[in-house]
């Protein structure tokens, strides 16, 4: 069985990573998609609420499921008998951190990273920017699933707080 790890904080899930997640579990049997709990990271939702989210924008996949971990992704990866990653980059200043990533995860466990070419569709997409964009109330439905729109509202939109 070839397992892969999508690993990511997620805050929110964005249609980037859920087309990176779609095609990934088109090359692998199994495709665990892992929500990394970072402390050190000021978050805008809990790490239950962004599994749930990625669980409902992924259910249509047969072969993706959701964890969290707290830890080394490789000791995840280990634990899931998982070997490779699959992360996706965006544009050239992706590349230089995931590189470092991607020989010391080798290093460490001999875990490979697969790199994704993101769809020039959402090249510029983050979840930090859409977060900003929402908080002012601006319109992120083209980048956002449906779930994740109604979720970044209630939680940041003026507006809709009252
Ligand atoms: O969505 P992000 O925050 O850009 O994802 C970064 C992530 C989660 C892939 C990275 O921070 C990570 O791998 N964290 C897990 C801890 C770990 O294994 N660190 C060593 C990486 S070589």
């Amino acid at each position: 069985m070839r397992r892969a790890v999508c690993p990511g904080s997620f805050d929110p899930v964005t249609n980037g990573h859920l087309d990176i997640v779609g095609r990934a579990s088109r090359l692998f049997d199994e495709v665990i998609v892992v929500v990394t709990i970072n402390q050190s990271k000021n978050s805008l939702f809990t790490v239950e609420e962004r599994i749930d989210m990625l669980r409902q924008v992924t259910a249509s996949y047969d072969n993706v499921r959701v964890e969290s971990f707290r830890g080394l992704l490789v000791d995840f990866c280990r634990a899931q008998q998982a070997t490779v990653l699959v992360k996706g980059l965006r544009a050239v200043s992706d590349f230089d951190y995931e590189l470092q990533m991607a020989h010391m995860n080798i290093g460490l466990a001999g875990v490979e990273t697969l790199f994704m070419p993101t769809n020039p569709l959402y090249s510029f997409l983050s979840s930090s920017l859409v977060k900003d964009v929402a908080k002012w109330g601006g319109d992120v439905s083209p980048h956002v699933p449906d779930v994740v729109r109604e979720a970044l509202s209630l939680r940041l939109d003026p507006s809709v707080r009252g």
